[in-house]
């Protein structure tokens, strides 16, 4: 609602009149978030020049920090600038996601909006819009239509974030081209993205700068949490930001474009995206916050009720793991990146195997399936210099009887999640794909998983550029239109869009648990996931594929294993938020004893769609627990998960109702678990428990524990 009251117009007029009178330095353009605990100040110097500043608590947060422009065949916005208007507003609302880790969501906020103009022959002007919420700030520029502006190709705009100290950090690299890097923990002072160059294990990769990918989250001395992101990225370029270790600052450096030559092209007006960056005193906060969401656009697709929130199976894991191959030829091996090595596998995506899957899924409550490798262009997907026109997304296999197994799934309330690996030639795709969404369609599947595997092509772009960000935002808009989810790997980060747009429902954009197929050197620590948690997942939703149960690999890849316990896999339902949750292992390793495994009961029970979500304990790639509220049932499901180090947790269960015991399922670690020595040594408990309970939990090396609460 908006602050319709005369008298709070006061403070606005005061400013101005300050700023009349003064127009300098001290002039006091500053605006404080709801709870007054943030406050942001912008203002220009002697030179014109456009500067802001974050306090938390008093205390300075975000020193005096610059803003410009630079473009191609233009003088570059930078100083020169007065400001020629204030003003201020307040926003509180609350919005219903239509699927989430909460089904409400407070959108409050104070806004300052500063007009600016050069003082020149010029006279360009920019409008900076900040938004101080009670978890964070977040800014944007906005080019309002004028003379001497009307196409602009963007070579660098440049947006600093000073900080006041040389902070703990967790980050992965400024690549232009993928997020599957391994976070990193230093000093601000001590990252080396230019080490992670070249990767052996990216089909593709590149770092021109010393930055970082965001979200980064940071810790100062004082145990404040801090993370820089950006929101609603749309027809723009990704912004890494550059790290100047020796004065401690940050500078956004967009993902350019050598098709381009430069980062961004556009028409006046436009605004940019959000530059966001939230506060918290517990690294849990950053989990719960919800500004990113807040500062995109309302729904704007109407209802996504094709689209169920769901877990899913999939002849997916069993190409990862080497068992079987993507292409019926069996020409390629995309684990090992060979040729020729693989026909001897067969082909994963046959008709019986999937049957095998469906009923699998039927049998254990389970809603999705995915297929990959059901489409012809498998034999030629990578190693392909040019790979347009490799796939097609109508034509299955011969062996895969595409009718029979949707008449299969359909006759046992299975729905098939179709698969669309673009292998990065986004053109081909954009052809087919009204074509593709129809036909899916007409089969009865609302949800598509995209691919983007390789280089881009054409030349010289990247994934994270602006000619990608539009094309991954077509597929959203197209998809919409068919009633389409999409479930994009190899993307564009998550802006948030997903407010917008509520079709987005989950991506990839971080090293999942493919890796941990390939072989040891590739898996992820056992810090991993306690990292992502306060890192990749505060963009949101992550289709990261949890419940590895054979975690030797046995059989299989041997040399491989995932590096966690057993326990720490069913954690991962909780902890890793995603409307869609898969059930990667093969269906013969949910079985012990001929039996389904006693752990599996914890992923059939547990839920995908959240009515609340609290963060009960974490630290930064230590450990972290987090409890959801199922919509619907009211059950609450708990999921705790440590990286190398033992962990105690204590658990209070203040969130249950007064008056009422619950009946908690406990899946946790044996008492000789651990990672690496005894990963599957675990142990089922179940007790009552009301609102006063308290319980301790042994987590181990590389450990989790997940427990079910049900009213009695
Ligand atoms: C990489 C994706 O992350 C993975 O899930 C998929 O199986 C392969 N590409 C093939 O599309
Ligand atoms: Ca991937």
């Amino acid at each position: 609602m908006k602050n319709n009251n005369p008298l709070s117009l006061l403070p606005m007029f005061m400013s101005l009149l300050l700023l009349i009178s003064c127009q300098t330095e001290s002039s006091d353009n500053g605006v404080f978030s709801p709870d007054n605990n943030i406050e942001t100040t912008f203002d220009i110097n002697e030179k014109g020049e456009p500067y802001y500043t974050v306090k938390y608590k008093g205390n300075v947060i975000i020193d005096k920090s610059f803003m410009s422009f630079d473009f191609k065949d233009m003088p570059p916005l930078k100083d020169n600038l007065k400001i020629i208007e204030i003003s201020k507003d307040s926003f509180d609302e609350t919005w219903e996601m239509p699927w989430g880790e909460q089904s409400e969501v407070k959108n409050n906020y104070n806004e300052l909006a500063v007009s600016l103009e050069e003082q020149s022959e010029l006279k360009r002007q920019l409008t900076i819009r900040f938004r101080i919420f009670n978890d964070g700030v977040g800014f944007r520029y906005e080019f309002p239509e004028q003379d001497n502006l009307k196409e602009v190709l963007i070579t660098d705009e440049n947006t600093q974030f000073n900080l006041t100290g040389d902070h703990d950090v967790w980050w992965i690299p400024g690549d232009w081209d993928i997020y599957e890097h391994l976070y990193n923990e230093c000093k601000v002072s001590e990252i080396d993205a230019i080490s992670k160059r070249d990767h052996p294990n990216l089909a593709s990769t590149y770092i021109p700068e010393n930055a970082v990918n965001t979200p980064v989250t940071m810790r100062t001395k004082e145990g404040i949490y801090l993370s820089f992101h950006e929101a609603d990225l749309t027809n723009y370029a990704g912004m890494t930001l550059k790290v100047d270790t020796e004065n401690l600052s940050l500078t956004s450096e967009l993902v350019g474009s050598e098709r381009l030559g430069g980062k961004a092209k556009l028409t006046v007006p436009f605004n940019t995206p959000w530059r966001t960056i939230q506060i918290a005193e517990e690294a849990g906060d950053l989990i719960e916050s919800k500004m990113i969401l807040n500062l995109n656009d309302p729904n704007i697709i109407g209802d996504v009720s094709y689209f169920t929130p769901m877990k899913y199976v999939g002849i997916w894991w069993e190409m990862h793991i080497g068992k079987s191959t993507w292409d019926l030829e069996g020409s390629q091996d995309m684990t090992t990146f060979t040729e020729g090595e693989a026909s001897a596998k067969g082909h994963g995506a046959n008709t019986e195997n999937a049957k095998k899957y469906i009923d699998f899924a039927a049998a254990n409550g389970i809603k999705g399936l995915l297929v990959e490798g059901w489409n012809t262009g498998w034999d030629k997907w990578i190693n392909t210099e040019d790979r347009e026109g490799v796939f097609d997304f109508m034509t299955p296999y011969p062996d895969y009887n595409f009718d029979e197994v949707v008449a299969y799934a359909r006759e046992k309330g299975v729905e098939i999640i179709m698969h669309h690996e673009t292998s990065a030639a986004p053109r081909t795709y954009e052809k087919q794909m009204h074509e593709a969404y129809d036909f899916m369609k007409k089969n009865g599947m609302n949800s598509v998983k995209t691919g983007y595997v390789g280089k881009i092509i054409p030349k010289g772009e990247y994934h994270h550029g602006q000619w990608m960000v539009n094309h991954y935002h077509k597929v959203l808009e197209e998809a919409a239109k068919k009633k389409i989810a999409i479930n994009a790997h190899e993307p564009i980060k998550a802006t948030g869009k997903r407010r917008t747009y509520p079709n987005a429902i989950a991506r990839e954009g971080l090293r999942g648990q493919e890796f941990n197929a390939w072989s040891v050197e590739r898996g992820n620590p056992p810090n991993h996931l306690p990292t992502v948690a306060f890192t990749r997942m505060l963009s949101g939703p992550i289709d990261f594929t949890p419940g590895v149960f054979n975690i030797k690999l046995d059989g299989y890849r041997e040399e491989s294993q995932i590096n966690t316990t057993l326990a720490h896999q069913l954690a991962l339902y909780v902890v890793i938020y995603s409307p869609i949750q898969m059930v990667c292992d093969l269906p013969e390793h949910y079985m012990k004893d001929g039996k389904i495994h006693p752990m599996f009961q914890f992923i059939k029970d547990i839920g995908v769609d959240w009515q609340k979500t609290k963060v009960l304990e974490g630290q930064v790639g230590d450990y972290v627990t987090i409890a959801r509220q199922e919509k619907g049932t009211g059950n609450w499901f708990v999921g705790g998960i440590a990286d190398e180090n033992k962990h105690t947790s204590n658990l209070r269960f203040d969130f249950l109702e007064d008056n009422k015991t619950y009946v908690a399922t406990v899946y946790k670690d044996g008492p000789n678990a651990h990672w690496n020595d005894n990963p599957t040594d675990y142990k089922i408990e179940t007790i009552d428990i009301n609102k006063n309970s308290e319980i301790t939990i042994d987590v181990a090396s590389g450990g989790g524990f997940a427990i079910s609460i049900k009213e009695k």
